[in-house]
């Protein structure tokens, strides 16, 4: 980040702390309505258009080192397998033979010099071209040039690898945006994998990461945990326009001016360009749909959440982080090497089971949003758009009310710094 975005970062936290009142000219939020928590319909336009349509992360570089390897990735509720090509490149393929649909493969992960379908044995190349099958004489016609395995969209940011369902999506850096250049001080390009852990949940999806979307829960549910080290009244948040977000909250100052650092990390490899703001703030990154991550010095953390069926999801918790050597292992979200979540994760997911509960209650209508969560309803106003409003049952719509001057590099707010 350069000085000067750093500068206004700084300045803005103090308007953050000093104002009375949301910003002058931000919109009054409507409230969410319940039903996109509970609606099968909405359950089904979010799989058309938001899973099917969105980049999402899939795979480090890491779990697939070298030629031939592969590795299935169901997250997303589709059959994909991911392959290391013999030319370097990273394909995704829907998990699915052009025969009959039998798998490729049916394992986790692992490494095979050509892909080869379990059932009659046609057998693809890395690149998914099909390049034999047995008893040929037998088809009549068969066009090998238009029966390899369908792709998927897969493009790299540094060492971590996307997918994306639509043939018609924009480029991955291009859906990044602004983002990924913020990211160049992290260097995703050398981040190992440290951790990777798989959590069930019993709410929906969007219920645990709205846990991880905004800071006015932090007083309540982490007083002893993210408290001390997070000033939430100083707390800045950033929407970009592809539904993206950013939040950045300065460590409390102690009355004798000092500040709190976390010290268990500093045993941990430095990224060491990483910015004055990613060593001396909590910043966390929200990217549409599903991919929330603070991004330190230390480490690149992202927390994925994937829909389990309308009522149940799945939490993914990634540790990513410079060579460790012989150091002890980074892992940000769990303790004893995924046995448990950490504590300050135990503290967001506790109340998610009993919120889903009442969102299916009588009793729940809809979710009143303050200025300090309207990064939730900047995420809920572009998933609509991705859907198309007119695709939305009009009960379940979101106004379209957080207009372009309130998306980056626009802020209304800059210009109150010098008042
Ligand atoms: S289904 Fe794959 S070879 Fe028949
Ligand atoms: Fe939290």
């Amino acid at each position: 980040m350069d000085p000067q975005e750093t500068n206004t970062l700084r300045g803005l936290m103090e308007y953050e702390a000093a104002r009375t009142a949301p910003p002058e000219g931000f919109p009054t939020l409507p409230d969410l309505p319940g039903g996109r928590y509970t609606d099968p319909r909405f359950f089904e336009l979010e799989k058309d258009h938001i899973w099917r349509k969105s980049w999402l992360f899939a795979a480090h570089i890491d779990e697939i080192p070298e030629p031939g390897c592969y590795r299935l990735w169901e997250n997303a509720g589709q059959p994909v397998i991911i392959v290391h090509a013999d030319d370097g490149a990273m394909n995704a393929f829907y998990n699915t033979c052009s025969h009959r649909g039998a798998p490729i493969v049916t394992d986790a992960a692992g490494k095979k010099p050509r892909l080869v379908c379990k059932y009659h044995g046609w057998t693809y190349s890395h690149a998914g071209d099909l390049i034999a099958v047995r008893d040929p004489e037998d088809f009549s016609g068969l066009d090998f040039s238009c029966r390899g395995l369908q792709s998927v969209r897969c493009e790299r940011f540094g060492n971590l690898i996307f997918v994306n369902f639509d043939h018609d999506a924009p480029t991955l850096l291009q859906w990044l945006g602004p983002v990924a250049d913020e990211w160049e001080e992290f260097q995703f390009g050398n981040c190992r994998l440290a951790a990777r852990h798989i959590w069930d949940l019993n709410c929906n999806w969007k219920i645990a990461m709205e846990a991880n979307t905004e800071v006015y829960h932090v007083r309540s549910i982490h007083a002893k945990t993210v408290a001390p080290m997070l000033d939430d009244r100083r707390n800045v948040n950033t929407f970009y326009s592809q539904g993206h977000g950013r939040m950045v909250a300065p460590r409390p100052k102690r009355a004798d001016g000092t500040i709190n650092a976390p010290v268990e990390r500093s045993i941990w490899p430095e990224i060491e360009t990483a910015g004055e703001i990613a060593r001396t703030c909590t910043q966390s990154y929200g990217v549409f749909p599903n991919w929330v991550s603070p991004l330190s010095q230390h480490a690149i953390p992202p927390l994925l959440f994937w829909p389990n069926g309308i009522n149940k999801c799945r939490l993914e918790t990634w540790t990513l982080a410079p060579d460790w050597g012989n150091g002890p292992k980074p892992d940000m979200w769990t303790q004893n090497d995924g046995e448990l979540l950490s504590p300050v994760l135990l503290e967001d997911t506790e109340f998610g089971e009993w919120i889903q509960k009442s969102v299916e209650s009588y009793g729940f209508k809809g979710v009143p949003l303050s200025y300090q969560e309207a990064r939730i309803y900047h995420w809920n106003q572009f998933a609509d758009k991705m859907i198309g409003i007119e695709n939305i049952p009009e009960e379940l719509r979101v106004a379209q009310v957080i207009g372009e001057e309130w998306m980056y590099p626009n802020d209304p707010r800059v210009a109150f710094l010098n008042q």
